[in-house]
C-alpha cells in the first residue's frame, strides 16, 4: 500500500491501546481507540492488505494493587476477572482482534525483560540513587497513589502523591503538606533507592526531526501539537522501574523487590501479544514487528500520546531492532449527557451492560460512536442521540431502502434480481455516481477521518432511498414492467455496494444484508459497479436490519445514569461545620413538638404540603416543601418538630405561620426529625 505521504508499505501493524484489567470498557473507550481501529482493520482486511491487529488487557500498574486490596483480593484476582469481561464484551461487539493477549502471561514477562536488559546492557539506561518515601510499619516503599496529604496549592486534605484531585494540580509526593501513608497511616520516612532511567534529553535531537519535521503534515494536529509542546518544554530522564510486588521483575542484579514501570512494560505489550499470536498460528511475529515494509499504527487516546509518540518510540529507538510508528491517530475525550466520563463515579454505559440491554444492537453502538467520534476535539454521547441517530439514520435511510428494494423484488420478481434492460439518462447518473463512492470513503478512512467516511457511506444509502422515492416503482407496476425491473435492479446493486461498504463500520448489518442479497461476502475492490448482481440470482427473504428504539428503552437509560449520579451524590462528605453560636442565639429559635392533624397537596405545585398542625399551642398552617418525600395520607397523626418563632410568610398565597424541621440527606431527599416515642404536643426541643 502507498500512503497518503507517499510511502510505500507491505504489511500494517495496528495496535489498540491495552486497556487497563481494573474496570469493564465503556463507550469512550470504543469511540477513543477500539472503534477506529476496527474500522482500519476491517477496512484494510477488505482491501486484501496483509494486517494484524493487536490487543490486550494492561494487567500492571499500581491502581490494580490498589483495587485488589480495596476488595481484599490479589491483583491477579482483579485482572482475571476483568480480562475476561473486556475480552468477552470485545468479542460481542466484533472487535476484530487477531488476538487479545494479557501482560500478566510468561511471554510478556519474557518479552518485557529482554527488552530491558537489551537497553541495561547496551548501557542505554542510567541508574540513579533518589530518596522515596518509606512506609517502616508496612515495610515497603509507596507508589505515590499511596501517599495521601494536604495539597500545597488548595489546602485538600486528601491530595496524592501524584495529584490533587481537587484542584488537578499534578504533585511530586515530597510537594505534600503532612503526608500519611495511606497503607498503615503512618507518617512515611524518606529513604534511598535506586532506580533505572531513560534518558529522554538525549533523544530530544532526534525526536525533533523525527516528528516535528518528519511528520508535521500526516499526524493528526491534536498529536503533533501535544508532541511539539512536550518536545519544546525539554525532556528529562524518566524512571522505568519502581518499587513495587506487582508487575515485570527487574530482570538484573540487585534490583529486589522492584518492578518495570507499567508504562515501561506495557507498550511492549504489543510485541509479546504478536508473540503470542505467533505461537498461536505459527506465524512470524518478527516480520510485524521488525521489517522496514511494515507500517505501524497506534490507536490510542489523547492522554496516551506521550507515551506512544515520545517514551516507546524512544525505546523501541535505544532498543535498536524495532520499526517505528509511522501514525498515531489519537482521538480526544468522549463525554456523557455533558459530564466527563468516570469509573469511579460509575458515570459511563458499559459496554457489557449494553449488550446485555441491547441485544442484537451492536452496530447501532458502533454507528452511534463512530457518528459522534472525538476525532478533533472532545464530544458528547446522549441517548436522545442515540435514539435519533437509530430511529431516523439506521432505520429510515439504510433499513428503509434495503427493506423496500428487497420486498417490490419479492413482491413483483418472486425474489429473482430483474434485469435492467434500458438506461435512462438517470440511471446513468446513478451508476457514475455509485462508482465514485468506494475511493471517497476509502480517502477518509486513510486519512483517519472515520466520521466522514460514514456519512459518505451512508451518503449512498440516501442516493439509494431518494432514486427509489424519485422513480416510485410502485406506481408504476404493473404498467410500465421493464422500467420497474430496471429501477429494482439497480436499486439492488446499491444494496449489494452497501454491504461492502458498510462492513468495516457495520459488520453485522453487512453480514445480515449479504445473507439477505444471497451473496457470498464481496470485498472492497468488487465495489463501485452495477453489476454485482446478474439478473435471475434469487434473493433470500428480506429481515429487517434495524428496529425502532422506543422512549422507554431511552428513559432506563437515562434512569440508570440519574441513579449512579444520586449515589455519587450520596457518597459526598458532610458539609463542613458551621461557624459557633453562643447559646443565646440558639435559645431564641422556640422548637416544639407538634402532631400533623391534616396535610393536603397545595394545587399546581409539585413539592408543596400544606399542613394542620397541632403545636400545643394552638392549632396552624405550615406550608412544607415535602411532597416529594411523602405522600399526606401517610404523614397524619405523625409528631414532628415545629419552629414555632419563625416569622410568617405567605407562600403561593397561603399563610404559613412556622417550620417543620427536616433532615436533608446526600441527595436533597428530605426525612422528618420526630420524637423518638410519643410526647405531648408542644414540649419544648432544647
Ligand atoms: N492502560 C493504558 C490506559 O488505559 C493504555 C496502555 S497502552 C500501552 O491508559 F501502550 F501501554 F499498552
Ligand atoms: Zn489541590
Amino acid at each position: 500500500m502507498e500512503t497518503s505521504s507517499g510511502k510505500k508499505f507491505k504489511r500494517t501493524t495496528i495496535t489498540s491501546a491495552l486497556p487497563y484489567a481494573n474496570g469493564p470498557i465503556h463507550i469512550g473507550h470504543l469511540a477513543g481507540v477500539y472503534i477506529p481501529a476496527d474500522i482500519y482493520a476491517r477496512y484494510l482486511r477488505s482491501r486484501g492488505e496483509e494486517v494484524i491487529f493487536i490487543g490486550g488487557s494492561d494487567e500492571h500498574g499500581v491502581p490494580i494493587t490498589i483495587k485488589a486490596r480495596n476488595e481484599g483480593t490479589s491483583p491477579q484476582q482483579v485482572v482475571d476477572k476483568y480480562h475476561e469481561i473486556i475480552k468477552k464484551s470485545f468479542e460481542e461487539l466484533g472487535i476484530s482482534f487477531d488476538i487479545y493477549s494479557r501482560t500478566s502471561l510468561p511471554i510478556h514477562h519474557e518479552t518485557a525483560s529482554a527488552f530491558f536488559r537489551k537497553l541495561y546492557e547496551d548501557g542505554k539506561l542510567i541508574e540513579k540513587v533518589t530518596q522515596q518515601y518509606y512506609d517502616e510499619k508496612a515495610g515497603q516503599f509507596l507508589a505515590d497513589r499511596y501517599i495521601v496529604g494536604t495539597c500545597p496549592h488548595c489546602g485538600f486534605e486528601k491530595a496524592y502523591g501524584d495529584q490533587c484531585e481537587k484542584c488537578g494540580t499534578s504533585l511530586n509526593a515530597t510537594d505534600l503538606i503532612e503526608p500519611r501513608s495511606a497503607l498503615s497511616g503512618s507518617k512515611p520516612v524518606l529513604k534511598d533507592t535506586k532506580h533505572w532511567f531513560l534518558p529522554l534529553d538525549q533523544y530530544e535531537a532526534w525526536l525533533r526531526e523525527w516528528i516535528l519535521e518528519g511528520h508535521k503534515d500526516d499526524w493528526k494536529t491534536n498529536v503533533y501539537g501535544q508532541c511539539k509542546s512536550w518536545i519544546d518544554l525539554g525532556l528529562q530522564p524518566r524512571a522505568v522501574t519502581r518499587d513495587l510486588e506487582w508487575g515485570v521483575k527487574v530482570p538484573i542484579e540487585g534490583a529486589e523487590g522492584k518492578v518495570l514501570y507499567v508504562w515501561f512494560d506495557a507498550p511492549i505489550g504489543y510485541i509479546s501479544a504478536t508473540r503470542h499470536w505467533a505461537q498461536l498460528t505459527g506465524g512470524d511475529w518478527e516480520k510485524w514487528w521488525k521489517s522496514p515494509d511494515t507500517r505501524l499504527i497506534h490507536f490510542i487516546g489523547k492522554d496516551n500520546i506521550v507515551f506512544h509518540c515520545i517514551i516507546f518510540p524512544a525505546m523501541l529507538k535505544a532498543e535498536g531492532s524495532y520499526i517505528l510508528p509511522d501514525n498515531v491517530p489519537a482521538n480526544e475525550f468522549l463525554n456523557l449527557e455533558g459530564d466527563k466520563i468516570s469509573t469511579s463515579r460509575n458515570w459511563a454505559v458499559w459496554l457489557h451492560e449494553y449488550l446485555e440491554d441491547f441485544p442484537g444492537k451492536q452496530d447501532v453502538l458502533r454507528y452511534v460512536l463512530c457518528a459522534n467520534a472525538p476525532e478533533t476535539k472532545d464530544n458528547d454521547f446522549t441517548w436522545k442521540d442515540f435514539q435519533a441517530r437509530n430511529n431516523n439514520e439506521l432505520l429510515a435511510i439504510l433499513g428503509n431502502f434495503v427493506n423496500r428494494t428487497v420486498v417490490l423484488t419479492h413482491k413483483y420478481f418472486s425474489g429473482q434480481v430483474p434485469p435492467a434492460t434500458h438506461l435512462m439518462p438517470d440511471d446513468e447518473a446513478l451508476v457514475a455516481e455509485l462508482a465514485s463512492f468506494p475511493q471517497r470513503i476509502a480517502s477518509s478512512i486513510d486519512n483517519f477521518r472515520f466520521r466522514e467516511a460514514l456519512n459518505e457511506m451512508m451518503n449512498l444509502a440516501r442516493l439509494g432511498n431518494k432514486y427509489l422515492t424519485d422513480n416510485e416503482p410502485w406506481k408504476k407496476w404493473p404498467a410500465e414492467t421493464d422500467r420497474v425491473a430496471t429501477v429494482l435492479n439497480l436499486s439492488l446493486q446499491i444494496c449489494a455496494n452497501l454491504a461492502i461498504l458498510a462492513e468495516p463500520f457495520l459488520p453485522f448489518t453487512s453480514g445480515r444484508l449479504f445473507r439477505i442479497l444471497n451473496l457470498q461476502p464481496l470485498r472492497w475492490a468488487s465495489a463501485g459497479n452495477a453489476y454485482l448482481l446478474s439478473a435471475g440470482h434469487l434473493l433470500n427473504q428480506p429481515e429487517f436490519l434495524f428496529s425502532k428504539i422506543e422512549d422507554e428503552q431511552i428513559q432506563k437509560q437515562l434512569d440508570k445514569l440519574e441513579a449512579a449520579r444520586k449515589a455519587n451524590l450520596m457518597k459526598a462528605p458532610a458539609a463542613p461545620a458551621k461557624q459557633d453560636i453562643d447559646y443565646e442565639a440558639f435559645a431564641r429559635m422556640d422548637i416544639r413538638i407538634g402532631t400533623i392533624l391534616e396535610a393536603e397537596k397545595v394545587p399546581k405545585t409539585k413539592k408543596l404540603l400544606r399542613l394542620k398542625v397541632d403545636t400545643g399551642i394552638d392549632t396552624r398552617t405550615i406550608v412544607s416543601g415535602i411532597a416529594e418525600y411523602y405522600n399526606p395520607e401517610e404523614i397524619v397523626g405523625r409528631q414532628v418538630c415545629v419552629l414555632v418563632n419563625l416569622a410568617p410568610r405567605n407562600i403561593k398565597g397561603i399563610e404559613s405561620r412556622g417550620m417543620i424541621l427536616m433532615a436533608e440527606d446526600r441527595d436533597g431527599t428530605l426525612r422528618f426529625v420526630s420524637p423518638e416515642a410519643h410526647i405531648n404536643n408542644g414540649s419544648e426541643v432544647k
